[in-house]
Order: C-alpha cells, then sequence, then structure tokens
C-alpha cells in the first residue's frame, strides 16, 4: 500500500480559514469532528482570515510564522487546513513548519478511507487517494530523502522517483481493472435482484444523522439467509422482512458531507449508485441537529448530483428521543401518502412505524396476492413463473390451481389483459391494497 495511515493520537493544529463569502464558508465544529474521526488530537484551533492570501502560502506570510511558532510550542506532527491547498502550497508550508500538512480534500479521503466498506467503496477511495497522491509526489520523496539523511547515502532522486511514478500508474491500472471486474459482478447481482423482483430501499443522509443505528436496528433481528444473490456478502447490503409486502433489500451509504469536492462525489459512486438504482430512499435526519435544514438541502442537492432525487423518498426524522415532546408517529401528505416517519434508532421506538411506511410506499406499485386459475389457463401460469413471481402454489379438488403471487402490479396487469381478463376475474385473496 503507498499510504501510511495515521493511526489515533496524532498532535494536529487545525487551520480554519474564515471567508469573506459566509455561504461557502465550512463550519468550524464540524471540521473539528471530522478531524477527530480522523484521529487527530486536537491540539490548537486556530482561525485565519483571508484578508492577505499569498498564493506561496494561501494564507498571509505573517501567520505562516504564528503557525509556526505554534508547531514548535505545542510539538505538533501535523497541520489540517479546512481548505484545498495547491501541492505546492502544501509543500511551502511543510517546509516552514517542518511537518505534515493536510488539506481539506486529504482529511476527506482519510476519512473515507476509514469508513469504506464494501470492496468497491475500498478500491474507490484508494484510487481517489493515489490520484490525489500522484500530484503530490515530489514532497512525499523529499520527506524520505531527509530522513535517510547522512552522507554518502544519495537521496532517491530522478530515478527513484520515475520508478515511483511508474508504480503508481501500475497501481492505478490494478484498481481500475479491479474496479471493472467487481461493478460488473454488483451489476449481475442487482439484475438477479430485479428478475426476482425485491425491491431495494436505500439508506442516504447527513454523515452523523443515525443510518448505520438505524440499518443495525432494522436488520439485527433478520436472520441473515444465505442467499445467491448476496453472494458478494457486501455488508451494507441486507434482506429485511416486511409483513405483507415479503423481502426487500436495505443499503447503507456513507454519510454526506457539506462541500464534498466533486473528485470525492465520483469517487463514492460506488455506494451513491446503489441508492440511484433503489426502489425508494429512506432520508435519515437528525432531528435534534440545530443546522437540520442546511443538511437536508446538502443532501438533497448531491442526491441531484447523482441523479437520485427524482425518486420516492421517506424522511426519517431520528434522534426524537434528544426532542422533548415528539412522540414516533407517521405523518402523511393530501393523499395519506406517508411522507415523513418519526423515530429513535436507538431505542427502537418508532421502527415498526418505519417498516409499516416502507411497506406501503413500496405496496402501492406492487401485488402481492393469491390467484385462482383454471387449468385452460395453463400458459399464464407458466408467465408468472418465468418472472420469478410466484411463491406458493397448490391445487384444489376442481383442478384449479391457486398461486400466490408477488409482482409489479403494472406487470400483472398486462399479462392479464393479453388473456382479455382483468385480475379480479380470479382473484381469490389480495394481501396489499
Ligand atoms: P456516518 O457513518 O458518519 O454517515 O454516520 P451515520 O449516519 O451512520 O450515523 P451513526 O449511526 O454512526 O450514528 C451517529 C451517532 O448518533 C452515534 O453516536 C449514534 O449512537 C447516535 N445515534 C444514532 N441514532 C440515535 C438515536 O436515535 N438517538 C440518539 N440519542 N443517538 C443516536
Amino acid at each position: 500500500m503507498f499510504f501510511e495511515r495515521h493511526g489515533g493520537g496524532e498532535r494536529a493544529i487545525l487551520v480554519h480559514l474564515e471567508g469573506s463569502n459566509p455561504e461557502a464558508a465550512e463550519d468550524p465544529q464540524e471540521f473539528q469532528d471530522l478531524a477527530l474521526s480522523a484521529g487527530a488530537d486536537m491540539v490548537a484551533l486556530v482561525t485565519v482570515s483571508r484578508h492577505m492570501p499569498t498564493a506561496k502560502f494561501l494564507i498571509g506570510s505573517g501567520k505562516v510564522e504564528e503557525l509556526r511558532d505554534l508547531v514548535r510550542e505545542s510539538e505538533a506532527e501535523l497541520v489540517i487546513f479546512n481548505h484545498t491547498l495547491t501541492p505546492s502550497q502544501e509543500r511551502n508550508l511543510e517546509r516552514v513548519f517542518e511537518c505534515r500538512v493536510l488539506d481539506r480534500t486529504g482529511l476527506i479521503l482519510d476519512i473515507f478511507a476509514q469508513r469504506a466498506r464494501t470492496h468497491e467503496g475500498k478500491l474507490q477511495v484508494e484510487l481517489a487517494q493515489l490520484d490525489h497522491m500522484s500530484t503530490r509526489l515530489v514532497r512525499g520523496w523529499t520527506h524520505l530523502e531527509r530522513q535517510k539523511g547522512g552522507i554518502g547515502l544519495r537521496g532517491p532522486g530522478e530515478t527513484q522517483l520515475e520508478t515511483d511514478r511508474r508504480l503508481l500508474r501500475v497501481r492505478i491500472r490494478q484498481i481500475k481493472q479491479k474496479l471493472e471486474k467487481v461493478r460488473s459482478q454488483r451489476e449481475q447481482a442487482r439484475r438477479g435482484r430485479r428478475r426476482a423482483d425485491i425491491p431495494s430501499v436505500s439508506l442516504v443522509g447527513y454523515t452523523n444523522a443515525g443510518k448505520s443505528t438505524l440499518f443495525n436496528a432494522l436488520t439485527t433481528s433478520e436472520v441473515y439467509a444465505a442467499d445467491q444473490l448476496f453472494a458478494t456478502l457486501d455488508p451494507t447490503l441486507r434482506r429485511l422482512e416486511l409483513d405483507d409486502l415479503g423481502p426487500v433489500v436495505l443499503a447503507d451509504t456513507v454519510g454526506f458531507i457539506r462541500h464534498l469536492p466533486h473528485k470525492l462525489v465520483e469517487a463514492f459512486r460506488a455506494t451513491l449508485e446503489e441508492s440511484s438504482n433503489s426502489d425508494l430512499l429512506l432520508h435519515v435526519i437528525d432531528s435534534h441537529e440545530p443546522e437540520r435544514d442546511q443538511q437536508i438541502e446538502q443532501v438533497m442537492a448531491v442526491l441531484g448530483e447523482i441523479g437520485a432525487n427524482e425518486l420516492p423518498i421517506l424522511e426519517v426524522y431520528n434522534k426524537i428521543d434528544l426532542v422533548d415532546g415528539v412522540e414516533p408517529q407517521i405523518q402523511r401528505d393530501g393523499d395519506g401518502k406517508p411522507e415523513r416517519v418519526w423515530l429513535s434508532a436507538r431505542d427502537g421506538k418508532g421502527l415498526e412505524l418505519l417498516r409499516q411506511a416502507v411497506a406501503e410506499l413500496l405496496g402501492e406499485d406492487l401485488f402481492v396476492g393469491t390467484l385462482r386459475l383454471p387449468q385452460r389457463l395453463g400458459r399464464l401460469r407458466a408467465q408468472f413463473f418465468e418472472l420469478n413471481a410466484v411463491q406458493s402454489e397448490s391445487h384444489d379438488e376442481a383442478g384449479d390451481t391457486l398461486l400466490a403471487i408477488r409482482l409489479p402490479r403494472a406487470e400483472l396487469n398486462r399479462l392479464v389483459s393479453r388473456e382479455g381478463l382483468k385480475p379480479q376475474d380470479f382473484l381469490e385473496q389480495h394481501t396489499l391494497q
């Protein structure tokens, strides 16, 4: 692996830049949270105004000196900027500070690397890291050279640098090939699910909203049946059994972060794509968070970027245990359709309501019920089997076939009308209204 992961407890100074445009400004609290989750041990948070930016350091040279002194005093090992730095700015700052400097993209990449759970997600992150790294390679070697030091020990020099660039290119090519393979496997699995018509539901939401907690709360009681479709053993996909409706696939995704650099959105297509192919999105929202509305907007903006904002969305207001006077409930729109569920993933209060709301929304387009087919409709019976829509079959004394089926309502209507009939003509039992 090309990258050393900085383990917990690295002493870090955080540098927050105050911009003139408050819209584009980053949130210092969120910055601290991000640094903390990357494993930094914050020794100081320094706010710098951008009144006199310099191309060489991004910040004014007076501030650079101040920071250099602070690095020495506090024995910091790392300075993290809540802003994007060019490779040369990073390099220049490192020279003055004599310690590593990380920018916002590097920080987010680090967190993503820790959180990526799927094989594809991990590969995507590594690719983004390599990409980020390739423009910064020169600096990497300057470091190594300094470490080696010593008389008679030649620095890596250009030859070494060339070798390293070649290795980097080889690694990038390998990852791209692996990604291709994983993608086609995933596509196959998805096609399999579609054939069997298992609806898929994705959890999306701002980082820290409680997606994983909800994912676990909904699925821990589920028996994880060895299922061919889940052969890839993706820990972010689980089968969930809903009353009346049957099985659905539940997918967890990475949390969204404000001002996610565009190339990182690309790096996360793996998990995000899963959501753009879903039948329903559960948008998990931290109801206790003061910045809740801005977070909702951010998530919707990212969903727009991957073309998933047209999908049906059910809002899940989580953490109601932290909000006074809010009870678990389903909120409905003018047509009586569930649009918001209030619950606590931690306490498990309201989980049943969520299951019910999901079943209602998915059930709208799904027919689940039993048909009584006379023998002459053998062709229709065969078509249900072809579509993998049959759940069970039995026969009565009269020779009729009782077929428990589950398939999209539109599909049922299409098949039945080809026989010149309507589903009501032989409906035995209807589970979903
Ligand atoms: P990312 O992985 O960053 O996207 O976060 P996430 O959305 O998966 O959030 P996660 O499930 O990791 O939860 C974030 C924090 O919120 C954890 O400390 C949880 O224990 C806490 N949390 C989740 N659900 C609830 C809840 O219903 N009530 C309370 N009080 N805390 C919760």
